[in-house]
């Protein structure tokens, strides 16, 4: 590994190892560093070569043999000198790709495999949470769905039935009634919708009020707590569009679907609340009772109730998936620099800068399609792939294009590929602006229904932000 200091004379190389949305702004973000002359993208996204960094090689895609063999990541980042390598979504981290770059003394972000237990295994993490008086709505865990049934039937209360591992952000359903408890279980438990994540389900009073996704770097030794945080939107519909909730029928649940930022509840005094009860608390336990030497960021997925009572929904160990995307056309701090502090245990040395802008991610979703026979119902059930994306030379100066779910064709160019195809965001000076620069420019984009004369079939929330 080269020993070049990054605030010198030479530059440095970063691979981001990813292909989600989220990946793609890491990506870019590192692309933005004035220490950076390099990004390799693995396995990378294609949509990334029709951006300014892709177009001019800042960011390249690397295309491994096989990109989980960690042993050849490894060998690439040795290779080409590879100065850090950012991990973005959790499946890598837990099956242990952290654990192989430093086995090659390869600089890192991300946790160690052991410690991805807390995003992992929402029973490990919900014990800990309670052990120090971290407020976490009533739960119980469940092996048998016999069980589960009887205890959703006596409760009495409404529920959201969570799967314990992981499940790509989606794993918890939030339920109504016991009727959609019941679906829930048997989704999860039955038909396995999660796979084995769903061989124990945690299962959860609903709370009502303001969700909150609250992020923190650590390093091993210190705690940098954002001191600024959004809102993501996870549901497929907008309340006010009862329409389409009532035909599409089922679990509306997503990975996201939205983001803004600032929160509207953002101020100094909850930030500060947030890190003394619950920040704190935690990264406490990380670092003195279990010793972890936890390196990366840290995601409280946290409620705001009526009471003005906060608790924690879940823990994860990477950003989150829209709320980074949003949250890093805000931060203008050097993201190598701070990538290098997480690494070396220099976060006391991070200023945080955040500029003025207020920031709005509308993602554009696979709607209705036509299929072979009859129709695509479009994300988050089944939804058609290879439409044509038209518009992106359209959009205004300033759009940031996140991609996630695209491919390449031969013919038509950049095509869908994935349910959560592209995110869209715009900033301006207050919100009510960004907001409706995003949905001006979201409609300039078509998604070619080939099979329906080239009608569009992307579909997007109208309410992020309101
Ligand atoms: N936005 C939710 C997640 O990333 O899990």
């Amino acid at each position: 590994m080269s020993t070049k200091k990054y605030w010198g004379i030479n530059m440095a190389k970063v691979l981001v190892y990813g292909s989600g949305g989220r990946d793609h702004c890491l990506a870019d973000k590192y692309g933005d560093s004035r220490h950076v002359d390099k990004v390799y993208f693995m396995p990378g996204n294609p949509g990334v070569l029709y951006t300014p960094k892709g177009k001019r090689g800042l960011i390249e895609l690397v295309n491994l043999a096989d990109p989980n063999d960690f042993n050849q990541v490894a060998g690439f980042c040795l290779e080409n000198k590879v100065d850090l390598v950012d991990v973005g979504s959790e499946n890598p981290l837990s099956s242990g790709l952290i654990d192989v770059l430093n086995h090659h003394d390869i600089p890192t972000v991300g946790p160690r495999q052991e410690y991805t237990k807390l995003e992992s295994d929402r029973s490990f993490t919900n014990f800990l949470l309670r052990s120090i008086g971290v407020g976490k709505p009533e739960h119980k865990v469940f092996f048998d769905p016999g069980d589960a049934r009887k205890y959703v039937k006596n409760i009495g209360y409404q529920v959201v039935v969570k799967a314990n591992g992981l499940a790509a952000g989606k794993g918890a359903i939030v339920c109504n009634d016991v009727e959609d408890a019941l679906c829930a279980i048997e989704d999860i438990m039955v038909k396995k919708v999660f796979g084995k994540s769903g061989d124990r389900v945690v299962i959860e009073e609903r709370k009502f009020g303001t969700e909150i996704s609250f992020f923190a770097y650590l390093d091993g030794k210190h705690v940098l707590p954002l001191k600024m945080f959004c809102q993501d939107y996870k549901q497929a519909f907008d309340d006010h569009d009862q329409e389409s909730i009532q035909n599409f029928g089922g679990n509306l649940n997503t990975g996201g679907t939205g983001c803004y930022c600032p929160h509207k509840l953002v101020s100094d005094s909850l930030v500060n609340r947030i890190i003394r009860e619950i920040v704190n608390p935690t990264v406490n336990v990380i670092y003195n009772d279990y010793g972890w030497n936890y390196k990366g960021v840290v995601y409280f997925g946290l409620n705001l109730d009526p009471d003005n009572q906060l608790e924690v929904f879940e823990i994860n160990v990477r950003h989150g998936d829209p709320e980074f995307e949003v949250l890093a056309r805000k931060f203008s701090t050097d993201f190598f620099e701070l990538g290098m502090a997480v690494w070396e245990g220099k976060l006391d040395q991070i200023k945080q800068v955040w500029n003025q802008q207020y920031y709005v991610d509308v993602i554009a979703m696979e709607g209705r399609s036509k299929a072979s026979r009859g129709w695509n119902p479009g994300y988050p059930k089944r939804y058609g792939k290879g439409h044509q994306i038209l518009g992106l030379d359209d959009l205004d100066k300033g759009i940031a294009i996140y991609f996630a779910g695209v491919d390449i064709s031969e013919d038509k160019g950049l095509v869908t590929w994935g349910g959560r195809v592209l995110h869209l965001i715009a900033g301006d000076e207050t919100l009510e602006k960004a907001r409706e620069k995003a949905y001006h420019n979201i409609r300039k984009i078509t998604f070619v229904d080939h099979k329906m004369d080239g009608a569009n079939c992307m579909r997007f929330r109208t309410g992020i932000g309101m």
